[in-house]
């Protein structure tokens, strides 16, 4: 909806033009700049996109200032203390939160998708034992667009829908097996009558020889992480998904490139680095030298799990995840963490730091999860999975939304190129 216009004016020519103002529901503003290549030969220049709006969305809003997340308008702070990960999917995926059948009929269908091919399971045997379980899970997912490929048409809702169902149940089986496939475990197979993240916790330490109790407060707080973790716009790994979708490419490809994009430190990759950093750092006594190097731009050190390309004020995920560290460390019998008493004082020290102060570097969703997921038994290199779990239905929910769009155009970013003029090729005796 074209709301007012905005004037654009090149002083040497004094040529004027009026460029469209689209406002959304909520949240700033855009220029529409489709048109100013055809009228001023020129493009716009934005590295990292940090005013560039690619895309219309309706599926999550961030209020970075004031420090606001809302998935289809609901506050992640409600939805945290009241709702489930299952129904978090729901809303992500369809909109709006479920009746009771709906959500039935959804967590049914999502519980029957749990299986993955057998033969997908040998592809764990072509990893050493000591591979990144990123590296084997991108792969993994991956490989599924060889499975479901002749029968996946992008254009088809049923078909993306039976996509989106596949690929959210499917994600924790092949991170458990990946984890099992580094343990040298025997994999171990889903169980339909658990819940989600109980499923996940069976998957990663049933083992066949004795009986297995999914511990509730493991699981409760895995669900909490995941829910926080479901979606969170047009980040580095959702904008990548979104991409390659514009491709056209099999879906399933597109969610393995979210899972590398995710990969990264300064991206999900950040939780197992903040755990890495925390032992690093070792004792309080440390942190004034650990933030020195943070502060040094000569050092490649940053302060991990530290600052928000979006969020200039209290990530409200992370303000959650600290009060749940209280909460689960103590009903799991581990309330004397010195990882976490050491996280606080690191964020306390900082928060009253000039630097991180005047910079507004909060700490982000990263700098506590890693705590809670130690604390129920998942290993520092699966951090980053348990993020991708997480974030899959965000990155569904934003494939289908592009691709269901009727407008929807490949992606395709400009550039300002600064190499070499036209020369002629020189034959090779010839070059100085
Ligand atoms: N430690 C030290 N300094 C930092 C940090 C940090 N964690 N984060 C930002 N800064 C500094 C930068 O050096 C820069 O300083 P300058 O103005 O003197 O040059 C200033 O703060 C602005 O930082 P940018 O790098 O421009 O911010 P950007 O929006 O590009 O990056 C990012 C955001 C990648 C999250 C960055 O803050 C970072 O690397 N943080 C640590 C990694 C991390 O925790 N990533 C997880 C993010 S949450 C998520 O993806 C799930």
């Amino acid at each position: 909806m074209t709301e007012s216009k905005f004037e654009l004016g090149d002083r040497a020519t004094g040529k004027k033009t009026d460029l469209p103002v689209r406002a959304g529901t909520i949240g700033p503003s855009v220029i529409d700049v489709a048109s100013i290549y055809k009228d001023y030969d020129l493009f716009t220049y934005d590295p990292g996109f940090g005013v560039t709006a690619a895309c219309d969305s309706k599926i999550t809003y961030i209020d970075g200032d004031a420090g606001v997340l809302l998935y289809r308008g609901y506050p992640v702070e409600q939805l945290a203390e009241k709702s489930t990960f299952t129904e978090v999917c729901y809303l992500v995926l369809y909109g709006e939160l479920p009746s009771r059948r709906q959500l039935d009929e959804f967590t049914n269908s999502i519980q029957h998708h749990t299986m993955i091919n057998e033969t997908l399971l040998r592809f764990f045997n072509g990893f050493h034992h000591n591979a990144h379980p990123m590296a084997m899970v991108s792969a993994v997912v991956a490989s599924l667009s060889a499975f479901y490929h002749d029968s996946m048409d992008i254009h088809n809702p049923r078909h993306r829908e039976i996509f989106a169902h596949r690929i959210v149940a499917k994600m924790p089986t092949i991170a458990a097996a990946a984890h099992k496939h580094s343990l040298g475990q025997p994999f171990i197979y889903p169980r339909n009558d658990l819940d989600y993240c109980s499923n996940l916790l069976h998957m990663f330490f049933a083992v066949p020889c004795e009986p297995y109790q999914v511990d509730p407060v493991a699981a409760q707080a895995l669900d909490l992480l995941f829910i926080l973790h479901a979606d969170h716009e047009q980040n580095a790994s959702t904008s990548t998904v979104r991409l390659a979708g514009s491709t056209g490419a099999n879906p399933y490809a597109a969610i393995s490139a979210g899972v590398s994009a995710l990969w990264g430190p300064a991206h999900g990759g950040a939780n197992e680095a903040v755990l890495a950093m925390l032992e690093q750092i070792g004792t309080v006594d440390n942190i004034p030298k650990y933030l020195a190097m943070a502060k040094d731009r000569s050092s490649h050190f940053r302060l991990m799990g530290f600052g928000h390309r979006v969020y200039k004020n209290f990530d409200p995920r992370a303000k959650i995840i600290r009060e749940m560290c209280y909460k689960v460390l103590a009903r799991l019998g581990r309330s004397d963490s010195p990882l976490f008493e050491l996280a606080l004082r690191l964020e306390e020290i900082a928060l009253k730091d000039e630097y991180f102060v005047s910079r507004k570097l909060y700490p982000n969703v990263d700098f506590y999860s890693g705590i809670i997921y130690s604390a129920i038994g998942i290993p520092r290199s699966m951090f980053t999975v348990m993020f991708a779990i997480a974030r899959t239905v965000g990155w569904v929910a934003h494939w289908q939304e592009m691709i269901s769009d009727p407008h929807m155009r490949i992606g395709r970013p400009r550039q300002l190129y600064t190499g070499p003029t036209r020369r002629d090729y020189a034959e090779i005796g010839k070059r100085s």
